[in-house]
């Protein structure tokens, strides 16, 4: 542990997090405005060309200008009332692909949003379990409260039976779609009123320091406030109550309403949650945890993101700091290769600008120029230092495709830009036993990132390649590798391959038939995610 106050003092005001969601569930706006109380977005006027801005933050691929749509995930930095937070963007739309888990790896807590009328949605269930093979805290952002919503109590049960999390709320909805009136805030026993303004919330503070206070009554109206009243007695008397252990656990969710467009709720919430949300904490290592206020510098890669200037194929590190201090052309070991480089160019990220960073602490995420000569999960740590941090998961792929070369003269180019893409991380690769080199097995978890191989094997390697589509949607290793063809049953609905470490897998077309299978093989363990990625 160091003794120095500055490291503490720096790490402790730190909050890294991502925001995980459903597509539309309101994620971009929520994350402008956040940025606007930081004041790294000085327009408001930027938040009415919110398209256009999300477009600006990560306009780095081609393919995005076109598509208009991020297909990698970035970070995003600023500084609130004495907190350096960094906000680790998880894609979401068609570009939800394992970077968008991956982030995850790299985040200190999570802020779950949900639409209000919607409910928990799919992805941010899948998002949600990483999060909670973690164990990190997550915070619930009911959004779009202007709106009809479904009812509060409804959302609850939901959260719970479908994730299996507990709530605590915070505040509570007063009244439902045009009439909703606002929030009562539990903790501060005040009613923070809705005004479609966008400025934010006018507070009606409680005198008796209870929701009983009549003075509400006035406020609100009978009907709306006897509904409170029963409301709040009931969440007191049946509910969970606030146990920040149990939050820190990622046991007990705490539970916020509000509305992202319109700004309610939003500034409310980002000072409990700065109060209340973890700073830096220790990492798993080969050597045990890693205490974040070490002396000497550590840190992994979790993501890498190519093509930020398609004519050098030159590629982004992106690392999380876990220990001690950064600082521009610092010399550090790359456990991996045992090499010592030298860390220069390293950038950080506000809004859509990049800046050079001269030092950052545990807890920032900065991107690292790349040559090519990193790999997802690669520990960098001062040279004094010898251990490898936990291995980054794969996470399971659910769209499968043959991919063939056009050209059979271009074979060479072809499977180098496949070895190339996929220790980006960017595709899992798969070869059937039998199969000629030039066709592979791609898995993805996202279709869009088979459109990103497509475009830059053409523009980056010069392949032409044809794309086929299979049947799969699950991936399975087998332990011990050694399943043989007659013990799948000869069916179409599954296959045998290899991945790239020639582990065995299968692959199958649904759960029914995997299911079949493993209770044919009782013998034979049937893996969703290999352990780590290993050389
Ligand atoms: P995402 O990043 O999670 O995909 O969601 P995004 O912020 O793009 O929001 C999706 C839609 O939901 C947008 O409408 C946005 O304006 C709207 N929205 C976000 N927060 C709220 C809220 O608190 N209340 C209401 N009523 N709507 C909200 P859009 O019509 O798709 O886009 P735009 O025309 O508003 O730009």
């Amino acid at each position: 542990m160091s003794s120095d106050n500055t490291l503490l003092n720096e790490i402790n005001r730190r909050r890294t997090f991502a925001i995980i969601s459903h597509p539309d569930a309101g994620k971009t706006t929520l994350t402008e405005k956040l940025l606007l109380y930081g004041g790294a977005i000085r327009l408001a006027g930027a938040v009415k060309g919110r398209k256009a801005q999300k477009h600006a933050v990560s306009d780095w691929m081609e393919i995005e200008k076109q598509r208009g749509i991020s297909v990698t995930s970035s970070v995003m930095q600023f500084e609130y009332e004495g907190f350096h937070i960094n906000i680790l963007d998880t894609p979401g739309h068609q570009d939800f692909s394992e970077d968008t888990y991956r982030t995850l790896v790299a985040a200190d807590s999570a802020v779950m949003l949900i639409d209000g009328a919607k409910g928990v949605e799919a992805q941010t269930i899948k998002l949600f379990h990483v999060c909670r093979m973690r164990g990190i805290p997550i915070f619930t952002f009911i959004n779009k409260m202007d709106r009809f919503c479904k009812d509060p109590f409804e959302l609850m049960e939901e959260i719970e039976n479908t994730l299996g999390i507990r709530s605590c709320p915070m505040n509570w909805p007063i009244g439902n779609g045009v009439d909703f009136k606002g929030v009562y805030n539990r903790s501060k026993a005040q009613i923070e009123l809705f005004e479609n303004s966008g400025h934010g919330q006018n507070i009606v503070a409680s005198e008796v320091g209870s929701v009983g206070d009549e003075h509400f009554r006035e406020v609100i109206g009978d009907k709306l406030y006897d509904k409170l009243c029963e409301d709040i007695e009931l969440l007191d008397m049946a509910g969970d109550p606030f146990d920040l252990e149990k939050v820190k656990r990622g046991e007990l969710t705490p539970l916020y309403f509000g509305s992202a467009m319109t700004n309610f709720g939003v500034q409310p919430f980002l000072e409990d949650f700065l109060r209340l949300a973890p700073p830096p904490s220790a990492h798993k290592s080969d050597i045990g945890e890693i205490a974040p206020d070490s002396d000497e510098f550590s840190g992994f890669i979790f993501k890498i993101q190519a093509n930020m200037n398609p004519a050098h194929r030159d590629r982004i590190a992106f690392m999380r700091i876990c220990s001690g201090k950064f600082e521009k052309d610092m010399m550090v070991k790359q456990m991996r290769t045992g090499k010592t480089i030298k860390l220069s160019q390293p950038q950080q990220f506000l809004a859509q600008d990049r800046n050079a960073v001269e030092e950052a602490y545990a807890g920032d995420i900065i991107g690292l120029f790349d040559p090519g000569i990193f790999k997802i999960g690669d520990t960098l740590c001062s040279p004094k230092l010898n251990f490898n941090f936990e291995g980054i998961p794969m996470f399971p792929a659910e769209h499968f495709a043959n991919v063939s070369i056009k050209d059979a003269m271009k074979r060479k180019q072809f499977l180098k830009g496949m070895e190339q893409i996929s220790q980006e991380g960017a595709i899992q690769l798969f070869k059937r036993p039998d199969a000629a080199y030039e066709t592979l097995i791609v898995g993805v978890v996202g279709v869009l990132q088979l459109e990103v191989l497509e475009y830059r094997l053409k523009n980056e390697y010069g392949v032409n390649i044809i794309i086929e589509r299979l049947p799969f949607t699950y991936a399975r290793w087998t332990e011990p590798g050694n399943l043989t063809p007659d013990q799948l049953g000869f069916t179409g609905d599954a296959m045998l391959v290899t991945d790239q470490y020639q582990r065995q897998v299968v692959l199958f077309a649904n759960q029914w038939i995997m299911n079949r299978i493993e209770n044919n093989n009782p013998d034979i363990k049937f893996l969703e995610i290999p352990p780590v990625y290993k050389e």
